[in-house]
């Protein structure tokens, strides 16, 4: 039997998790304008690590007394500085729905040696969320990349909390809604939903947040990349484009490049709207076919970015190296780059569908996956 390949293939194959596709309308000399062999406290260079802040604020409508951050480390440093610095002052609860979340835990249990009280769901299913006790530091992930799980929304987190939450939105950003008064702490990077580059996380702190930093010192020692306060005050000047070491100019103006596309399609909205017809492209192509599904069990806790599928056609014999041969053809005939699943996740694909990546792209894609299952259960078969 001769499986017939589609006609179109998408224009952008770029589907990866992150670094995630630039913006449709990006080009390198569009970053000409750089502060490159500039100081970054130069009043150019502070003028553009400003203008990501404000950016920032304006396009994701964070409150004007919380603080933004430009920190070293990508989300990991971010989320890291947040961990550091302000557990340890009351119960700490961990909630985790997959590696990344499951990785803030060992953090917080093994490195910092609190004695957490850890909630865990399996890939595809997310923690009790009624279960949560509001009087302790609570840290979660908005959207749980590897596995595609999100939490629904933010209704479940108590107005009148005495804890912190610390939420790790890293994937979430910019194509979520995401209420600021329910989130005391939250990170993300640029690699992720803008398509920026990596290295730089951004910390989002809360007045809550700040008073806590500024009132409670940790019993552990704090490296200087880490540290928010001096004398017990906070360093506004990391606040306002001041970082604690130097960042890359050339991905700051990067980001500046995105923000602006942002601005383009719509601002926030517009870029939610996007990932939304992306994963629901996804989704009905899905519902269509046996042979595929979503790895999140609930529709409601469904990502419209990270989109986390499982083979489930029963004649698959080995559904780790499926799902691998799957991805490496698509890869081959250059329609899906970099899909498949996160390596500690079940086997599977992911596939990117945050707002740099074009609708017409992912349906464009779909037809050449269906493609690859047909081709690769064939080849199962001869090799049987
Ligand atoms: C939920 C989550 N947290 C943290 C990270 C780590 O991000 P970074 O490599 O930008 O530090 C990622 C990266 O994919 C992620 O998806």
């Amino acid at each position: 039997m001769t499986i017939e390949r589609p006609a179109a293939r998408p224009a952008n194959p770029r589907f990866s998790s992150g670094p995630c596709a630039k913006p449709p309308t990006f080009e390198l000399n569009k970053l000409a304008g750089a502060a490159l062999g500039r100081s970054h406290r130069a009043a150019v260079g502070k003028d553009k690590l400003k203008a990501a802040i404000e950016g920032t604020r304006e396009l994701l409508g964070i409150p004007a007394d919380y603080r933004i951050g430009i920190v070293p480390a990508s989300d990991t440093g971010a989320v890291e500085m947040a961990l550091w610095s302000l557990l340890g002052e009351r119960n700490v609860e961990m909630l985790a729905w997959e590696s990344f979340g499951a990785g803030w835990v060992t953090d917080v249990v093994k490195q910092l040696k609190i004695d957490a009280e850890v909630k865990t769901a399996d890939y595809g299913q997310i923690v009790d969320l009624a279960s949560i006790d509001f009087n302790n530091d609570v840290v979660f992930t908005w959207n749980g990349t590897t596995s595609g799980v999100r939490v629904p929304n933010g209704d479940w987190i108590a107005d009148d909390r005495a804890g912190l939450t610390i939420c790790d939105a890293t994937s979430a950003a910019f194509a979520m809604d995401l209420p600021w008064d329910k989130l005391d702490v939250t990170t993300f990077s640029w690699q992720k939903v803008l398509g920026g580059e990596a290295a730089h996380g951004m910390l989002i702190l809360s007045p809550r947040a700040v008073e806590r930093l500024e009132s409670y010192t940790p019993a552990w020692p704090l490296p200087k990349i880490f540290r928010l306060t001096k004398g017990g005050k906070l360093i506004e000047g990391i606040f306002q484009g001041a970082t604690i070491n130097t960042p890359s100019m050339l991905a700051v103006e990067d980001y500046l490049f995105a923000l602006d596309w942002a601005r383009s399609v719509g601002g926030l909205q517009g870029l939610i709207a996007r990932a939304d017809a992306n994963a629901q492209a996804i989704f009905e192509f899905c519902d269509q076919i046996d042979w595929i599904d979503n790895l999140a069990e609930d529709p409601a806790t469904r990502s419209n970015t990270s989109v986390c599928l499982k083979f489930t056609d029963p004649r698959i014999r080995d559904g780790a190296s499926f799902a691998k041969a799957v991805a490496k053809r698509l890869e081959a005939e250059n329609v899906a780059l970099d899909i498949g699943a996160y390596r500690d996740a079940p086997a599977g694909l992911r596939i990117w569908c945050g707002g740099t990546v074009e609708t017409s792209d992912i349906q464009a894609m779909l037809p050449w996956l269906k493609w690859a299952f047909e081709a690769e259960i064939a080849a199962q078969a001869e090799a049987a």
